[in-house]
This record gives structure tokens, sequence and C-alpha cells, in this order.
């Protein structure tokens, strides 16, 4: 019987510009404390605007790469070479523009990049507000996502932040157990099978 694992070893956390982005330092200490050895953060430059890099570096403690020509120690092409050593990619927010893109094969900024070229299973946890949500470009995105073989949770409620509107529901816990669910389960569709495609 295949033996699925608790926990991942190292993942790589793309996080794009959803107002949620603000929440990364705390949900990278949860993912640490429930699920992964290691977080590498990559921000997209809508996500660095809406949270502190330095706060995300602290609680992952590695450098967060943003542009494609970001190097780090030994890190030189990240697009390529951030994903060689991690058990899966979670994109986390998601925004309508990456999922968008991912879609249909744009690689035009390192998020977008780095998934297109990744080997690992990836994961999206999108979130926007619900006209968004409900276009009928974005509902056709996520459908072609899926059927590529990428996994695409349910869009988390999103508050309107302009108008506030579905406060109650942005205020809820993190949907941490989902998401463990998910991750774990993609860590298992890949054991002892090598690096599929996608989770
Ligand atoms: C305050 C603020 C909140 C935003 N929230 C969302 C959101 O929840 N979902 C979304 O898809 N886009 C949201 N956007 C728009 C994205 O930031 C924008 O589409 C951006 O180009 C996404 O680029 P990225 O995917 O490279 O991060 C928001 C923008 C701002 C300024």
């Amino acid at each position: 019987m295949e033996v699925v694992p608790k926990r991942a070893r190292k993942i790589l956390l793309c996080a794009t510009g959803a107002y949620h982005a603000y929440t990364l330092p705390r949900i990278i200490l949860q993912l640490l404390h429930h699920f992964a050895d290691d977080v590498q953060v990559v921000l997209s430059r809508a996500a660095a605007r809406i949270v502190s890099t330095y706060a995300v570096e602290v609680a992952s403690r590695h450098k967060v790469f943003i542009e494609m020509d970001d190097t780090v120690e030994h890190v030189f092409v990240p697009h390529i070479e951030l994903t060689r050593d991690v058990d899966l990619v979670l994109v986390y927010p998601a925004s309508v523009s990456i999922l968008g893109k991912v879609a249909n094969g744009i690689a035009d900024e390192l998020v977008s990049a780095l998934i297109i070229a990744a080997e690992v299973p990836v994961i999206f946890m999108p979130i926007a507000n619900p006209a968004m949500n409900d276009h009928p470009a974005v509902v056709r995105n996520v459908a072609t996502l899926r059927d590529d073989g990428y996994t695409v949770l349910p869009p988390l409620p999103a508050m309107e932040v302009a108008t506030r509107e579905g406060m109650a529901e942005f205020t809820g816990p993190f949907p941490i157990p989902t998401l463990l669910m998910q991750m774990r389960a993609a860590l298992g569709a890949t054991a002892g099978a090598g690096h599929a495609r996608r989770g």
C-alpha cells in the first residue's frame, strides 16, 4: 500500500496580488507547523505591494524572489531552479490574472513562468470578489486549469475591499484543514512515482 506522506520536505509558496496576500506571514507559519519543513516564497510584483517582503522573509527565513532575474547564492535562473527541489507549489492567494496566464500558457513574469515550467504538483487557491470569480473568462480559465491536471480549490470567500462587502466571511478562519487535505493528496499522488507535472 502506498504511504501518503504527512509532511512535505519543502514547498514553494507563490503569492499573487489579491488583498489576502497580507496574511502571508501567518500562513507561512501555519504551513511550517502543520505540513512543511521548509517554505520558500515567491511574490508577484502586485503581492509585494500588499505584504511586507521583509515580514515574509522573516517568517520563511528565506530571501523572497520577485523578479525573473533575482539571484541569490546558487540560484541564477529562479523560474527553473526554484522548483527543482520542492515537493509542491502552492499558489496562494491566486489572482484571476495568474489563473488566466497559466491557463493560456503566458509566462511573462516570475510566478507564471515558474508555474508553467514546474514539474511538481501545483495547487491554486483562488481569491477574488464574486464579480471576478463569476466572470465567464475566469470560469473558463479555472475549467482549463483543471482539465490540464492542476488542482484548483474553490475560491475563498473574499471581501470586496473597496466597499467592505462580505467582511464577515473575510474575517473567518483560513481553511487550513481543506488545504492540508489537498496538499497531502497531491503528495500522495506522486509518492514513489517520481514527479508528476501537476497536482
Ligand atoms: C487592494 C487590491 C486588492 C485586490 N484584490 C484582488 C483579489 O482579491 N483577487 C484578484 O484576482 N485580484 C485582486 N486585485 C487585482 C490584482 O492585484 C491585479 O489584477 C494584478 O495585476 C494581479 O497581478 P499578479 O497576478 O501578477 O499578482 C487587487 C488589487 C488591489 C489593488
